[in-house]
């Protein structure tokens, strides 16, 4: 091994200072900065090697050039703390600008939902009876027999039940009978609020029914009603008509055309259709998907409430009358939308739902 010079070893020490500090400034990244630090500070490092030659000199040389050393170290560990520091803050501030938020910008519009046209139909519906001064009433859709078809005057056994397509819950009692079911309609209601309430009744029932029925342009198997119902001292089939005619013209305007016919539903008598004329073709066109030809459509059943129904809840049928009606409120929606099939109300299509 030769022998260090102490002046070769001052020399080397400075011009490796110098050579370290000309790297480093054009160093821009952390991985070259530790390759950086490796080669000259490690512990096989340029610098460090020089240092560990000093052991060689003499005393006072050693004391000298260590000095010197030292201050050399130093300055490049100082040096190589403040690269790091910036490259850190180079790499944050380039992240920042990358993903920077523009808070001036206009937000990204939250898509806005709205009411199913059937909620909206039954809302206008209701909203016409409740300024007549009929309360809303909710009732359960999975119901008795009791009150779906027995309170109704249609006794089991009776041929009236099959005028109602029936989906019964799959439950038997002790007897062995299924006596639940999903309510055809919402008359079950007539007997719940009577029997819970004394005259005057003045209520609407909005709600979801169910039949077991094929579908097509005029049936759907779940659809609602809005059922009706007045009950107190005197009233007669002239109310009826009165508030139902009414409710059409609020409804349709003036112009809409009404009609009631004689029909039958076990719990009223006399019972009655209202119709409306035929919004879809100019009266009787054979080949109308909506009213088949006949320039009519049914939307609701009505009649005066059956003696048999007021006993049953206890009502003095002397002292009592009252009407009851049910309303077919998609039909009402596709009368005044001119919807052709009801089965758009339930397919879900945002193209259709989007309309209303
Ligand atoms: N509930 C009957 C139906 O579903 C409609 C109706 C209600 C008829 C009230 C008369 C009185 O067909």
């Amino acid at each position: 091994m030769t022998q260090p010079s102490a002046q070769s070893s001052a020399q080397s020490i400075e011009e490796l200072t110098h050579q370290a500090s000309e790297e480093l400034d054009r160093i821009t990244d952390l991985e070259s900065l530790d390759q950086w630090r490796i080669s000259y500070l490690g512990r096989r490092g340029s610098l460090t090697n020089i240092l560990r030659g000093l052991s060689q000199l003499d005393l006072e040389q050693r004391r000298q050039l260590g000095a010197l050393g030292n201050q050399a170290k130093n300055l490049l560990v100082e040096r190589l703390a403040e690269k790091t520091r910036q490259i850190k803050q180079a790499q944050q501030s380039e992240y920042f600008s990358r993903d920077r938020i523009d808070v001036t910008l206009p937000g990204r519009p939250a898509p806005i939902g709205r009411l199913h046209p059937t909620t909206q139909i039954v809302k206008e519906i209701t909203d016409v009876f409740v300024a007549m001064g009929f309360s809303i009433v909710e009732g359960p859709e999975v119901e008795w027999d009791h009150y779906n078809f027995e309170m109704l005057n249609i006794p089991e056994g009776h041929p009236a039940r099959d005028m109602w397509n029936t989906l019964w819950i799959d439950y038997r009692d002790e007897q062995g009978q299924q006596p639940m079911l999903l309510r055809t309609h919402t008359s079950p209601m007539q007997a719940r609020v009577m029997e819970s309430t004394q005259p005057p009744v003045r209520v609407v029932v909005p709600g979801k029914c169910y039949r077991y029925e094929a579908t097509d342009p005029t049936h759907e198997w779940h659809f609602y009603q809005i059922e009706g119902l007045a009950v107190d001292e005197g009233i007669t089939f002239a109310n009826l008509k009165g508030t139902l005619f009414e409710f059409a013209r609020r409804l349709f305007g003036e112009e809409r055309k009404v009609r009631f016919r004689c029909d039958y539903f076990p719990f009223v008598e006399p019972g009655v259709d209202m119709s409306i004329d035929c919004f879809s073709c100019p009266g009787g066109d054979a080949n109308c998907r909506i009213c088949r030809g006949s320039g009519w459509i049914e939307i609701m059943g009505a009649g005066m409430v059956h003696p048999r129904v007021l006993s049953g809840v206890g009502y003095d049928t002397e002292k009592y009358t009252g009407f009851a009606f049910g309303i077919g409120p998609e039909r009402v929606a596709m009368l005044k939308y001119g919807i052709d099939d009801i089965r758009h109300f339930y397919t879900n299509d945002l193209r259709f739902l989007r309309q209303f």
